[in-house]
């Protein structure tokens, strides 16, 4: 049997997100009307705090759900990591929780689902295997479309995730999906700049530390994004909301130092300006990733347009962006993004 080439899981996977993001929302509808049901049932009953929880790029979906939680519902949802949870869960009251989990064995999640349970707590698991543990152990589960993901980084899976996510929040809202078709066909046109991408990738090859940051929706795209180039590419990169940035880490950007803003709208990129003009100040190469991102080209060395969707579920095209991206420096660096020389695909340990 031939030998795999570097990267060749992570290069098909990313690129199957569109396909998996349709599908998700056509095939798993029946499982999120059932979640949203249990949602539902739990509110009329008076509860209506939550927490969703999930590690690693499961933790940034998370956060997602509770921005989109927040904006358009009235439960009060929290996102903890997963490890994490039994030292923030509440003492006293009910809550339900949201587990998000690819794989549905990570044991972090595992082990938080089942104390949970032990204490009647309702739960319902977002996760893209069919028969996994955490699927079995809770009481509603949404299986995403994504297909089995063999690189360690995820990507196709983190697409799926997102359109769960706002799949589950209009379901509960009374809207349709055709926002997240649009999304995900945005998706398909970032692909098709890949070779833009890559350009922009040479030019940043070198680059040992990255800043990537977001406002709003963006803000889990810029931290998932960070991981994406720490895990695949081997940059110490770190995400931030576009205005904490100031406080703190700023001072260590030079112009050496690449700096990315994701903005899923227009609003956005105004909204960050101020932040910008000091960023830039300090002659960090700036990159802008959004919607009208050219409209602002003047503060950026790169503008790259994502267009399609509205504002929430612009985060599908947005993060395919951040996927290409580090995917590009992994193999231009030699690297084989597929396998992270100290990572495994799931953490059971
Ligand atoms: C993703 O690129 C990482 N490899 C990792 O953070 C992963 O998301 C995390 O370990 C959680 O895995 P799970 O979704 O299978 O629980």
């Amino acid at each position: 049997m031939a030998e795999k080439s570097k990267g060749e899981y992570m290069g098909r996977e990313l690129a199957e997100g569109p396909d998996a993001v349709t599908r998700t929302i056509r095939e798993a509808v029946d499982q999120v009307k059932a979640a949203a049901s249990l949602l539902k049932e739990l509110e009329a009953n008076g509860v209506k705090r939550g927490y969703v929880i999930g590690s690693g790029t499961s933790f940034h979906a998370s956060l997602f759900l509770q921005h989109l939680f927040s904006k358009y519902t009235d439960f009060h949802l929290a996102a903890v990591p997963a490890s994490e949870f039994t030292e923030w869960r509440p003492a006293k009251g009910k809550y339900f929780i949201i587990g998000y989990s690819q794989s549905g064995e990570s044991s972090d999640i595992v082990e938080a689902f089942n104390v949970a349970r032990t204490m009647g707590v309702k739960t319902i698991a977002i996760t893209n295997t069919f028969g996994s543990t955490l699927s079995r152990i809770s009481d509603a589960a949404i299986v995403t479309r994504a297909g089995e993901e063999k690189a360690v980084a995820a990507t196709k899976t983190f697409d799926v995730q997102l359109a769960a996510a706002l799949a589950l929040v209009y379901t509960l809202t009374g809207k349709v999906f055709s926002e997240i078709e649009r999304a995900s066909e945005a998706a398909r046109e970032v692909l098709a700049k890949k070779n833009l991408l890559r350009e922009v990738a040479e030019r940043y090859v070198k680059a040992e530390h990255a800043f990537s940051l977001g406002r709003g929706a963006g803000y889990p795209i810029a931290l998932e994004a960070a991981l994406k180039l720490k895990e695949a590419a081997m940059v110490h990169a770190e995400g931030f909301a576009v205005r904490e940035f100031l406080h703190g880490p700023l001072q260590l950007v030079d112009e050496g130092t690449p700096v990315f803003l994701f903005a899923p709208s227009r609003a956005s990129f105004e909204a960050s300006i101020k932040a910008l003009e000091r960023i830039a100040g300090y002659k960090a190469p700036i990159i802008l990733v959004g919607p009208k991102a050219s409209e602002f080209k003047d503060y950026a060395s790169y503008s790259l347009e994502v267009t399609g969707a509205g504002e929430d579920a612009n985060v599908i095209p947005l993060v395919k962006v951040a996927q290409v991206f580090a995917f590009y420096i992994s193999v231009l660096k030699g690297l084989d993004p597929d396998k992270p020389t100290k990572l495994s695909k799931v953490v059971k340990y």
